[in-house]
């Protein structure tokens, strides 16, 4: 069965080891492209139709009304079935102590009796945070795997740690 890759991922300005700097490529997006690679499988980014400020702490501001007020933003794109896939991997950078809002978006309408998730987390210090409690919530039925969790100023040194991480999740057996 083919595997899914989910994520979100924002480019642009973000919180690097204590700086604030601008991403061509955010974090989350070059694993889950590392992960799409290594594993063939398809992928579905999670786009808002209204964009995030650039400006970090903008975004950080709306990022947290919209967790606080329980906001599932609007998408440009839905998936309205994931029957056909049997693993479905994740990602997402943790927003104020779990995953953006957007995602809950997406994962609300998808029916994940019976599938395989693997989560793969970046950060800037909070690791996982509460996210995984958080999706165990939202996709009932869900085996959940280990989660990858890496820091975001490190993800373009982590080829091997995403790749035994595949492995040993069992993709490759
Ligand atoms: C709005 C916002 C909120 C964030 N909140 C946290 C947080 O609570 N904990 C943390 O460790 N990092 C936090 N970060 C840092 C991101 O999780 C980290 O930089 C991540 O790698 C960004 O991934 P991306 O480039 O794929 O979006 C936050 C970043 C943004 C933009």
């Amino acid at each position: 069965m083919q595997s899914l890759v989910i994520y979100f991922s924002k480019a642009g300005q973000n919180y690097v080891n204590g700086e604030i700097k601008s991403l061509e490529v955010g974090n989350t997006e070059v694993v889950a492209l590392k992960i799409a690679q290594l594993t063939n499988a398809q992928v579905f980014k999670v786009e808002t139709i209204k964009d995030y400020p650039d400006d970090y702490r903008e975004c950080c501001k709306v990022a947290q009304i919209e967790k606080s007020n329980d906001i599932h933003p609007d998408l440009k794109n839905y998936l309205s079935d994931i029957s056909n896939y049997g693993i479905i991997y994740i990602g997402y950078p943790i927003w104020c102590g779990s995953f953006p809002m957007p995602l809950v978006s997406l994962l609300e309408r998808l029916d994940f009796n019976d599938k395989i998730i693997k989560p793969f987390v970046t950060h800037e210090g909070s690791k996982q945070a509460n996210s995984i409690n958080d999706l165990n919530e939202l996709c009932k039925g869900a085996t959940i795997m280990d989660a990858l969790v890496i820091k975001g100023s490190d993800v373009l040194n982590t080829d091997d740690i995403i790749s035994n991480w595949i492995n040993v999740s069992g993709e490759n057996e």
